[in-house]
């Protein structure tokens, strides 16, 4: 479904991404973990035509989307639940939920069914402003926004980041039920343990370059994965 071909991203003249490849079939959760500052972000922003990469390609359902202006991406049916969980804080939770539909209009108010069933919560509160919204009702807030476009594939920036551990548990499955529902995931996860075991495949990126790469159930009995992301 999504195919990056030696990726190469700059800020200015800072290299951060070194020829990144990687693969994502449909109906896939793959994973991508790192340590702090290896480029994870950059990776998603340059999927996603928010950052421009300096050469390499990304291929989605066949078309070459590098290059395209990141609205065009989206129109494709990509979309991301960016870093922290970021909403429009002075907006109500149905005005962000409306802002995440804005390239699929016609289609909003199935969407929003379609997230009300998945998130009761933001139901109750359609009316309240996000910013008073906790930690994770926002995030799932987020995540409710990215998918009123109705997506194929959903890349998901930390999602379980400062959340408690029953928030980071909800997290999870919610990720792991948007996929039997038919989104194919692209999780970039601190939390290594959890993401390998919802994930099928992960990769795993150093400095700007994948080290690793493999079904998660392989990584996870592996020496370098257990020392350096799982402290045992
Ligand atoms: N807009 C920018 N301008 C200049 N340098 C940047 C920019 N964004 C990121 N960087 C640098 O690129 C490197 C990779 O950052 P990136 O945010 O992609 O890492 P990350 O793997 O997502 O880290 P984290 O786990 O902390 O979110 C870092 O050294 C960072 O300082
Ligand atoms: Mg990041």
């Amino acid at each position: 479904m999504l195919e990056v071909q030696d990726l190469k991203t700059f800020y200015g003249k800072i290299q951060v991404l070194w020829g990144v490849s990687l693969q994502v079939q449909e109906g896939e959760i793959v994973a991508i973990v790192g340590p702090n500052g290896a480029g994870k972000t950059t990776l998603l922003n340059s999927i996603l035509g928010l950052v421009r990469p300096t050469s390499g390609s990304v291929t989605f359902l066949g078309r070459r989307i590098d290059g395209l202006p990141s609205y065009a991406i989206a129109e494709q049916g990509i979309s991301v639940v960016p870093e922290s969980g970021r909403v429009f804080p002075d907006m109500n939770v149905r005005e962000n939920l409306e802002m995440g539909a804005y390239y699929a209009w016609e289609r909003r108010k199935e969407a929003l069914a379609y997230v009300y069933q998945l998130f009761p919560r933001l139901k109750e509160r359609e009316r309240q402003l996000a910013r008073t919204l906790s930690g994770g009702e926002r995030q799932m807030l987020a995540i409710a926004r990215a998918l009123m476009s109705r997506p194929r594939l959903c890349l998901f920036d930390e999602p379980s980041y400062g959340l408690a551990p029953l928030m980071v548990r909800e997290i999870f499955e919610i990720v792991q039920k948007i996929r039997e529902q038919g989104v194919t995931v692209l999780l970039v996860e601190q939390n290594v343990r959890r993401a390998l075991e919802i994930a099928d495949r992960a990769y795993v990126l150093e400095n700007g370059r994948i080290c690793m790469e493999g079904e998660c159930t392989e990584l996870l009995e592996s020496d370098h994965i257990r020392r350096a992301y799982l402290g045992m």
